[in-house]
């Protein structure tokens, strides 16, 4: 099996599927800032999870990193660019450093690790790459005026690149999780509808990455109702927004 890459990997979803990974084997790499989580990680996976510290608002940092994960675990057959980040954002308290914060972690994270991935895989015309986005990228919802813009620029970017990367040999694969339960989502204060425990979701996005659909999305009934609230006329999707969200 080749190595698997996965960035974000230190809490959470990226965490989790690290060492689900690990555990049939197949060889990991898990990135993020803190190293002293890598490690632990690393640690109580057996030689199965190597631990390799990065922040992935560095473009140089993330070249060095595929260059050098490549030459000790051999070709990155699977990269999971999961790193991210969160924080509200509304009309009431519009920031630009928010905003530049989010889009620096979240989209251009996503973007540096791209670059040096896309190369290698070019070269190579094989590997896959899921883009961990968000259904929160389908349209806009209450106080997500920062994070929802980084994700729904995710879904746009997967999308234009699944058309090359299909002719190239490259599998692309955009991941859109609805709410899990991970340190990330325990800082939100309002009522999260179908909050997945992250092991299941874990168990939904292994199946989705062994298979061919585009979108890997969970829970299935929420990015499907969200998909349909987004197809609705504009005034009815914001009338049942409100509705649900009490904004
Ligand atoms: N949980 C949900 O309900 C949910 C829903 C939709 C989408 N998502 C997406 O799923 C992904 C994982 O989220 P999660 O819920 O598992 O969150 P999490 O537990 O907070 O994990 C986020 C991970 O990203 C890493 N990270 C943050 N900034 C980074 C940076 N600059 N460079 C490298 N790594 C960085 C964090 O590690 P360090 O702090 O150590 O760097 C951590 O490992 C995110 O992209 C998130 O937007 C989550």
């Amino acid at each position: 099996m080749t190595t698997a890459w996965i960035t974000g990997a230190s809490s959470g979803i990226g965490e989790a599927l690290a060492r689900r990974l690990a555990a049939t084997g197949r060889p990991v790499v898990a990135s993020a800032r803190s190293a002293v989580a890598l490690d632990a990680l690393a640690a109580a996976a057996a030689g199965r999870i190597r631990s390799h510290a990065l922040d992935v608002t560095d473009a140089e940092a993330c070249a060095q990193a595929v260059a050098a994960i490549e030459a000790e675990a051999g070709p990155i057959g699977l990269a999971v660019l999961n790193a991210g980040t969160h924080a509200p954002m509304s009309a009431d308290d519009f920031s630009v450093a928010t905003a530049r914060r989010l889009v620096e972690v979240n989209l251009m994270g996503v973007v540096n690790c791209l670059a040096p991935l896309l190369e290698r895989m070019r070269a190579r015309r094989s590997g896959h790459i899921a883009i961990v986005a968000s259904v929160a990228g389908y349209g806009g919802l209450p106080t997500a005026a920062a994070y929802g813009a980084t994700k729904a620029a995710l879904i746009n970017m997967a999308q234009s690149l699944k058309l090359d990367c299909d002719r190239l040999g490259i599998k692309l694969q955009l991941v859109n999780p609805g709410f899990v339960k991970t340190p990330l989502t325990d800082r939100n204060e309002f009522p999260m509808p179908f909050l997945m425990p992250v092991e299941d979701a874990v168990t939904a996005l292994v199946a989705g990455l062994a298979g061919n659909r585009f979108e890997i999305a969970f829970p299935r009934r929420f990015a499907l109702l969200l998909r349909l609230l987004n197809a609705m006329p504009e005034a009815a999707y914001f009338a049942a927004v409100r509705r649900f969200t009490g904004r």
